[in-house]
């Protein structure tokens, strides 16, 4: 590839990301307006979250969950009282999410939202009878409804910087 050509790309690469970055940061109203359109996500909405994500890691490599209650289930290194607090908190977080879509008459959430509640009721019962692998599988239910939910209802919403916003229409 020539040097001219070269310094052609960068020129428009430099250019594409002046660009998007003069856009809109929000939403725009347009797309906003549109029936079945993405709901942004209030801040309530967006705390409930990363406080779900410090505990239970759901959007990594594919690969085993990260977060506290992997930690608290280390194999020899078991923290059932810290599992307990994390049980507690996710059970807080559940009751917000299925609010949340409850008020919006979604479904399938409000599923998604009781099947984690459940995998917390599983947790907390094998973290009180110290069952290592009974808090792991709960673990697993408690991810599966993340993950299910976010298939379901997360939108990436072309804005700069990204954005995610929630699928309240039409399902
Ligand atoms: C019933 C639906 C539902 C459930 C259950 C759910 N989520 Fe979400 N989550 C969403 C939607 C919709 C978004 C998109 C809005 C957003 O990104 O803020 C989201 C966004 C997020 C985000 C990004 C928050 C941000 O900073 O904006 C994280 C992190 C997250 N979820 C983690 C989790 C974890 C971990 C769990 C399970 C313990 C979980 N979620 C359970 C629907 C759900």
């Amino acid at each position: 590839m020539g040097r001219p050509f070269c310094g052609l790309l960068v020129v428009l690469a430099l250019s594409v990301s002046v660009a998007i970055r003069a856009q809109d940061r929000e939403i725009p109203r347009g797309i906003q307006a549109q029936p079945g359109a993405p709901e942004p996500p209030t801040p309530a909405f967006q705390a409930a979250m990363q406080s779900n994500s410090t505990i239970v890691t759901v959007d990594g490599g594919g690969t085993v969950t990260t977060g506290t209650l992997t930690k608290s289930l280390t194999v020899g290194k078991e923290d059932f009282e810290a599992v307990l607090k994390d049980a507690r908190t996710l059970r807080e977080n559940f009751a917000k999410i299925e609010a949340f879509f409850a008020q919006r008459n979604i479904k399938d959430a409000v599923e998604f939202a009781e099947s984690g509640a459940k995998g917390v009721d599983e947790l907390e019962k094998a973290a009180n009878a110290k069952t290592r692998a009974g808090a792991a599988r709960a673990q697993l239910t408690i991810a599966m409804s993340c993950r299910r939910c976010h298939l379901a209802h997360r939108a990436h919403v072309l804005t700069y910087p990204l954005k995610y916003g929630i699928i309240v229409g039409g399902v």
